[in-house]
């Protein structure tokens, strides 16, 4: 099979109107520097649809203005023979000035749910990514997206946002890709150097460390971010932004965990580089 990629919105705007929203036609939205975290959507996708199409789209909307937009990694090639050993049918990788031009004024705003968590230290982050990615449901017309669980709090809004926005297409989450050592996989990994990247294991062994805890009987959050955050600073390298706990169906911090609805979540600075993870108790 060989792999299409169309570069504009025109072009895939015509060709979406062929399957609007069909069940049939997945779609996997990523910023590109694909992962095995990224193909593990795309595998997941192709389990549910008959045509998968992976967005690659570095979303200008969703970077402060002091975060890595301009550097963050990108190549599309490698994507594209990526992708094709993974079964994706579609590329779609348009211009920013054919996603976001600069007259453009509309946003979707996420509420209180984009405001806790990394939307605290990202503000107006989850309003441009909900907003690129209502775009990229318009344009693209899927009957379902795929995205990771790493990105918890995204996960959950667009989630949301599709429930109380009627929107005709069913999301999926995909439990976080984890390197051998644990590490959530992320494109921002290339980033670390070597030291960094030894330290970085200690993100989940200490979301770890809290998850044992609440299975021998620990159920105070506040006690369980304690064990967490105590774990993170005997690493050196590594410095903690936030640890919160908070439900998985509002967003609202927890102070008792709640079996089922309860969401872990971490970022940490390893020098520059901010990675996130989380789990679900
Ligand atoms: O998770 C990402 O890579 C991005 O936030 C997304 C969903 C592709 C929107 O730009």
């Amino acid at each position: 099979m060989t792999l299409r990629i169309i570069d504009n919105v025109h072009d895939m705007t015509e060709l979406a109107d062929s399957w609007s929203f069909s069940p049939d036609v997945a779609l996997v939205p990523t910023m590109g520097f694909l992962h095995e975290g990224h193909l593990s959507l795309v595998r997941e996708a192709s389990a549910h649809a008959q045509k998968v199409v992976v967005s690659i789209f570095v979303n200008p909307l969703q970077f402060g203005p002091a975060e890595d937009f301009d550097k963050y990694p990108r190549n599309l090639q490698c994507d594209a023979e990526l992708l094709a050993g993974a079964g994706a049918d579609l590329v779609f990788a348009p211009e920013a000035s054919d996603m976001t031009p600069e007259d453009m004024v509309f946003q979707v705003d996420p509420g209180p749910m984009g405001a806790i968590l990394c939307g605290q230290y990202r503000p107006g982050h989850f309003a441009g990514v909900s907003t690129i990615v209502t775009k990229l449901f318009n344009v693209v017309r899927p009957g379902l997206a795929v995205f990771g669980w790493k990105d918890a709090q995204q996960f959950l809004i667009l989630q949301k946002m599709v429930k109380e926005l009627n929107m005709p297409l069913k999301l999926i989450g995909l439990d976080t890709a984890r390197e051998a050592d644990g590490l959530a996989m992320s494109s921002r990994n290339s980033y670390l150097n070597e030291q960094q990247r030894k330290a970085v294991p200690a993100i989940y062994a200490a979301l770890q460390s809290a998850a044992n805890a609440y299975r021998n009987g620990e159920e105070s959050t506040a006690n369980l971010l304690q064990r967490l955050v105590k774990h993170l600073k005997a690493e050196p390298l590594l410095s903690v932004q936030y640890a919160e706990a908070v439900s998985l169906d509002k967003l609202e911090p927890v102070d008792t965990v709640e079996r089922g609805n309860t969401l872990i979540a971490v970022a940490v600075f390893a020098g520059e580089t901010r990675l996130i993870d989380n789990i679900r108790l």
